[in-house]
């Protein structure tokens, strides 16, 4: 199996990177794994055209090569931010069809949860992407000084990463009851 995770925030001071990285390191051994960060691929913003640009081509590559994708973000405006947007726009529907795409995101306040159905939805309806039921969505509670600091995130993750890699591992293998 290849898991790819994307961090999607352009802010280095994020949370949400941070919640990347722990599930990145829950990824099991014996899978190949890639991480990506927006914040050192510096992606053009999709014009619509077909681009001819390296950064766009090596995520394309990564979002290609993957069987399940976790893209993390934080909330903005009760949406999911301009520079994750970009990235299903630059990949393109083609390449998430039939990959199992996992979502972790953080919000100032809890009351934004429902926020990650800003991405949840055109994944599923228009992508053609399975979109692994369990999700995690905190806030800035759960971390100090660069650290995540909550065991309840902490064993949360440990079950969404089972859940995720579980899910891809009976997509891939083409399990009907997945
Ligand atoms: C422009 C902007 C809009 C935001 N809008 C919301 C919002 O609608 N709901 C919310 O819970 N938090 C909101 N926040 C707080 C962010 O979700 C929070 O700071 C989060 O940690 C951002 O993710 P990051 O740290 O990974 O960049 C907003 C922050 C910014 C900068």
């Amino acid at each position: 199996m290849n898991h790819l995770v994307l961090s999607t925030s352009l802010s280095p001071t994020s949370r949400s990177r941070i919640l990347a990285r722990a599930a990145y390191e829950r990824l099991p051994d014996s899978d190949s794994t890639q991480w990506m960060d927006l914040q050192d691929e510096g992606l053009p913003l999709c014009d619509g055209g077909p681009s001819a640009d390296d950064r766009v081509d090596r995520l394309r590559r990564g979002v290609a090569q993957a069987d399940g994708i976790l893209i993390a973000f934080g909330i903005y405006n009760y949406l999911a931010p301009a520079a994750t947007k970009n990235i299903l726009e630059w990949a393109g529907r083609a390449s998430f069809e039939g990959k199992v795409v996992a979502f972790a995101a953080v919000g100032g306040g809890p009351g934004s949860l429902p926020s990650v159905a800003s991405l949840t939805t055109p994944m599923l309806l228009d992508f053609g992407a399975v979109v692994c039921p369990s999700f995690v969505y905190t806030t800035g509670a759960s971390f100090a000084d660069d650290a995540l600091v909550d065991p309840n995130i902490e064993s949360r993750l440990d079950e969404f990463v089972s859940t995720w890699t579980t899910l891809t591992q009976r997509v891939r293998a083409g399990d009907q009851h997945a």
